[in-house]
């Protein structure tokens, strides 16, 4: 088994991408450093932010993930700022800024930073489109994933297993995308 560091605390990020990885015969293992969110326009520049700040704290093979909700109506709104609006008006926030709007359409997006000691880090970025559900459904998962209903399902992320979410979501498009790059580099 080959160890990969995911540098998050977050719990749920850490099965879903384990799910995804340990077929491949890596283990996954949470190491929750800590590093600061640098205030960006993109996930992308968050993401190599974070990796190069995580490179001069840690010398191994690792991690990192940001995601965001980006909603149509809202011009994009979360989307770097979600975990800022998740801890502050949160959910029912979300659904009162969406209460009579028509248009529910919303993308999750994922990006990872996979990082070697002293290499660029590789950035591997997945989406996910669907709309905002008109109440809380379901309490699997975590953050927004009770109002997100991805396309082609009728059931919110809350309402999913965690290999469910995996067919679907953001995180697990761009989980595709990293095995099949750790799959060329082995
Ligand atoms: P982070 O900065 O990547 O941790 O995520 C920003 C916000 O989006 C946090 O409040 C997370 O809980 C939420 N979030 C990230 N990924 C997901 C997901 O897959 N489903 C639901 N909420 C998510």
């Amino acid at each position: 088994m080959k160890k990969i560091f995911f540098i998050t605390g977050n719990k749920g990020k850490v099965q879903e991408t384990t799910r995804k990885l340990l077929p491949l015969g890596y283990t996954v293992m949470q190491k929750d450093l800590g590093y600061p969110e640098v205030q960006a326009d993109t996930l992308e520049e968050v993401a190599v932010w974070g990796a190069s700040h995580v490179q001069q704290r840690f010398d191994g093979c690792f991690i990192i993930e940001d995601a965001g909700l980006f909603i149509d109506a809202l011009q994009g709104f979360p989307g770097v700022y979600s975990k800022y609006v998740f801890l502050t008006i949160g959910l029912e926030g979300i659904l009162r800024l969406l209460e009579k709007v028509e248009n529910r359409k919303a993308v999750f997006k994922s990006v990872y930073a996979y990082c070697e000691p002293g290499k660029k880090p590789l950035i591997v970025p997945g989406e996910c489109e669907g709309t905002i559900s008109t109440k809380k459904q379901g309490n699997h998962g975590f953050g927004y994933d009770p109002i997100f209903l991805p396309v082609g399902a009728e059931k919110t992320f809350g309402e999913m297993t965690v290999e469910e979410k995996n067919l679907y979501s953001h995180r697990g498009k761009a989980l595709e995308k990293l095995t099949v790059m750790l799959r060329e580099k082995d």
